[in-house]
C-alpha cells in the first residue's frame, strides 16, 4: 500500500492587515517590510474566529475535491501552534465534530511551521501501514491571538489561515508521496518560542503580554539557521531519492520570508517558474502556510495530475522537514 496526496482546499479570512497599517501601529515603513521579507499584507481572522473555523472551511473544500463521502475519513491530524484550547481539548477534535465526524481518531500536533510536513510524515506512515485509508491534514493558524502588536521584529510577518489535504491509500506506485524527511534541535528552543499561553485558553482576562502568552523571535539568527538547514535538506532528500531539481514541477517551500526562499531556490538553481510564493499575500501563516501555497497553485489551474512537489519547511523548535510529492488528485484546467 502507498500513500497518495488526494486533494487540498484551503481558507483565508477576508480581513487585510496591510504593511500601511503596520506604519501606523509600530515603527517601520512598507519599503523595509517588503525589501527585507517579501511580505505586502496578510490576512486576520475575525472576532470569534478560531483556528478550527479555518481548518472547518479548509477541510470541507479538500474533502468535497477528494470526491470522498465525509464518512470515508478515518482520522484526522491538526498541524497548529495557535489551537483553540491551551491544553485540551485538541483542535483536530473540534474539527472533527465541526465535521459531523464523531468517532475518527483526532489529534494536533506541535512543530510550528513544519507542523505541516510532520503531520504529512504521520499521515503516510498510517496509510502506508494499512491502519487507516483517508487521512484528513489540516493546517490552522490563529497567529494573530500570539502576536505582539507593538514588537515590529515579529508582527510584521505572521497572518492567520488554514489549509487541509487528503492522503489516501492507494496501490499505484507512480501516486506515492515518495519520502519525507523530518528533523528538529531543541537546542536552538530560544531563537522563536511563545514562553506561555494559547489563543483560545481562559486566561484572556490576563494581561497576555506580561504572562507572556506572544511569540518572541530572534529573526536575524533564526534567518541564518533557516536558510542553512533548509538548503542541506532539499539537497539531501533529491540526491537520497535519485531525482534532479529540473525535474520538480513545483518548490513549495514554507512561506516566511522572500530572500529566505531566494536563496534556498537559487542553492537548487530552480527556475522562477518552479517556486510557488504566496509570502507577499498572505505573510508567515506557519503550519497552514504550505497547504495554503498549494492551494494557490491548485485554484489557479497550475497544479495538474502527476506534477512533482518539493515541500520544504523550517520552524520554532526548531523543527524542519522535506518532502517529495507527487499530486494525485484531479487539477483545474
Ligand atoms: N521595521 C523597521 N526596522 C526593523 C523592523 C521593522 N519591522 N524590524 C527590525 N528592524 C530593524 C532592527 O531593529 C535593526 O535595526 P538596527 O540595525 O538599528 O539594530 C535592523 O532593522 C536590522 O534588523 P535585523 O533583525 O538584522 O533584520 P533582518 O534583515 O534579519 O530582518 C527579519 C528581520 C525578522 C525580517 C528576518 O530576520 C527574518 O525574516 N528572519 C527569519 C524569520 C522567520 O523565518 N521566522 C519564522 C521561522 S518559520
Amino acid at each position: 500500500m502507498y500513500a497518495a496526496f488526494r486533494s487540498i482546499g484551503a481558507y483565508v479570512p477576508s480581513r487585510i492587515l496591510t504593511n500601511a497599517e503596520l506604519e501606523v501601529m509600530v515603527d517601520t515603513s512598507d519599503e523595509w517590510i517588503t525589501k527585507r521579507t517579501g511580505i505586502k499584507e496578510r490576512h486576520i481572522a475575525a472576532e470569534g474566529e478560531t483556528t478550527s473555523d479555518m481548518g472547518v472551511k479548509a477541510a470541507e473544500l479538500a474533502i468535497e475535491r477528494s470526491g470522498l463521502s465525509k464518512d470515508a475519513i478515518d482520522m484526522i491530524i491538526c498541524a497548529t501552534i495557535s489551537p483553540d484550547y491551551f491544553c485540551m481539548p485538541s483542535t483536530a477534535t473540534i474539527i472533527a465534530t465541526k465535521l459531523g465526524l464523531n468517532k475518527v481518531m483526532a489529534f494536533d500536533i506541535s512543530a510550528a511551521c513544519t507542523g505541516f510536513v510532520y503531520a504529512l510524515s504521520i499521515a503516510k506512515a498510517f496509510v502506508e501501514s494499512g491502519m487507516k485509508k483517508n487521512v484528513l491534514v489540516v493546517g490552522a493558524e490563529r497567529l494573530s491571538a500570539i502576536t505582539d502588536y507593538t514588537d515590529r521584529g515579529t508582527c510584521i510577518l505572521f497572518g492567520d489561515g488554514a489549509g487541509a489535504a487528503i492522503i489516501s491509500q492507494t496501490d499505484k506506485q507512480s501516486e506515492a508521496i515518495i519520502d519525507i524527511h523530518t528533523g528538529s534541535d531543541g537546542a536552538y528552543a530560544d531563537l522563536l518560542m511563545t514562553p506561555n499561553g494559547g489563543s483560545g485558553s481562559v486566561h484572556d482576562e490576563l494581561d497576555r503580554e506580561a504572562a507572556g502568552c506572544f511569540m518572541k523571535m530572534k529573526g536575524n539568527e533564526t534567518f541564518k539557521v533557516a536558510v542553512r538547514t533548509l538548503t542541506n535538506d532539499v539537497v539531501e532528500i533529491l540526491e537520497q531519492n535519485n531525482i534532479p531539481a529540473s525535474a520538480i514541477t513545483h518548490f513549495v517551500p514554507h512561506q516566511a520570508n522572500y530572500r529566505i526562499i531566494k536563496a534556498v531556490g537559487d542553492a537548487l538553481q530552480l527556475a522562477e517558474e518552479q517556486v510557488v510564493l504566496t509570502v507577499e499575500k498572505y505573510g508567515n501563516t506557519s503550519g497552514a502556510s504550505i497547504p495554503m501555497a498549494i492551494n494557490d497553485i491548485y485554484e489557479s489551474g497550475r497544479l495538474q495530475e502527476g506534477d512533482l512537489m518539493l515541500l520544504d519547511a523550517f520552524g520554532g523548535g526548531l523543527t524542519w522537514g522535506s518532502a517529495l510529492v507527487p499530486f494525485s488528485g484531479k487539477g483545474i484546467r
